[in-house]
């Protein structure tokens, strides 16, 4: 027999489009960008590349789109170790940059590099005495070269241009440099080791085990998509609508799920489905589950994503569940599944997913 494959089809190795042969390839991509870092046995992690590197008193995150939401992401876990950190549109800190204190470590999060404004944000930095740091995916790209510091992410290629398996590696990378700043030991540190060691298999049991494909049939004709998450889940949220919008060309917002009362209530109803992001059974997930049943009061659907841990199934209508982990690691999972949720939703509408209208892969322009 003869196997006619077209080059396209040999580049995505059979998959139907780049973007979903990318969200397969994420566990690949963290065992890469994790390959080497952690030390088990110690509970600690090491990073080569931030040995020159001093502890800041503060860090300044600059970035766009995608990258931003991993930059509030970066914010989070910051403050876990605590580490004040703030995070910036890098369009809006290069021409209104903040103020930069001793010791003020501004971090550039961009896959490619070569984003614009990120660029101008951390030259801007650089220009007012700031000591500069890249989390970048490719080697040698311009934010790369002009950085004090780079740390590589080390996703492999990405192709599609809505950004999904360099999102999960900037999410780890990121993950491992607030624990390598403050060299955190103990218990604590060593579950975070061991969930950060586990997150390549579990994330391949998302993978395999989503049931995204059949939940987004159930709400192809919707007004709207709304997406919500508290702490670490709250950037999770974002990325879901953003991934959503760039895709399927339909309205979706993200929202700190505390948020959605002050305003954006007014439009839920029942054609408008929630998407929310609850894991772990903390004070967050509680209040968050109260979040659900203010949306649920006005017969809005629930697609709950969640690691069942803190009983959000009861009020749901779908469950996309994730396996229970570690608060840092379990926003992986769950955006794994939004990304799914984004990808299988475009496809049943016919999009072009792999190149949507109007957008590029890479800004070079301000
Ligand atoms: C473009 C892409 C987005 C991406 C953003 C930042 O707008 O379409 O997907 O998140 O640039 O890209 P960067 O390479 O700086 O992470």
């Amino acid at each position: 027999t003869t196997v006619n494959w077209s080059a396209e089809q040999t580049g995505k190795s059979g998959y139907a489009h780049f973007m979903l042969k990318e969200i397969h390839e994420q566990p690949t991509a963290l065992r890469q960008g994790l390959s080497g870092r952690l030390d088990e046995l110690a509970g600690q992690v090491t990073v080569d590349e931030l040995d020159g590197l001093e502890t800041p008193t503060t860090v300044q995150f600059v970035a766009c789109g995608t990258s931003y939401h991993a930059a509030m992401f970066g914010v989070e876990t910051l403050r876990t170790a605590g580490i004040p950190a703030q995070t910036f549109l890098a369009s809006e800190y290069a021409t209104g940059p903040p103020p930069i204190g001793n010791e003020t470590l501004v971090v550039g999060v961009t896959q490619s590099g070569e984003t614009a404004d990120t660029l101008s944000a951390l030259r801007e930095a650089s220009a007012r005495g700031a000591e500069t740091l890249a989390l970048t995916n490719v080697v040698d790209s311009t934010a790369a070269r002009e950085c004090d510091h780079v740390l590589y992410i080390r996703s492999g290629p990405e192709i599609g241009v809505a950004a999904t398996k360099t999102f999960s590696s900037q999410l780890v990378a990121l993950t491992l440099f607030s624990a390598a700043l403050v060299d955190q030991r103990g218990e604590e540190s060593r579950e975070r080791v061991a969930a950060l060691r586990a997150l390549p298999s579990d994330l391949q049991y998302v993978l395999d085990e989503s049931r995204t494909a059949d939940v987004v049939d159930a709400y192809l004709d919707s007004a709207a998509y709304f997406f919500i998450g508290r702490g670490p889940n709250y950037p999770v949220a974002l990325e879901g609508a953003l991934k959503f919008k760039e895709i399927t060309y339909e309205h979706a917002e993200g929202f700190a799920a505390g948020e959605l009362k002050h305003g954006t209530l007014a439009l839920v109803t029942g054609e408008t489905p929630v998407f929310a992001v609850v894991t772990g059974d903390d004070e967050r997930a509680r209040k968050t589950i109260g979040n659900v049943k203010e949306v649920e009061a006005r017969d809005a659907p629930v697609i709950a994503v969640t690691d069942g841990v803190a009983g959000v199934e009861q009020y749901a209508d779908h469950v996309l569940e994730i396996p229970n982990t570690h608060p840092q690691t379990a926003p992986v999972l769950a955006n794994a599944q939004l990304q799914l949720v984004a990808y299988h939703m475009a496809n049943r509408l016919g999009r072009s997913i792999d190149k949507p209208r109007n957008l590029a892969k890479s800004v070079t322009v301000e």
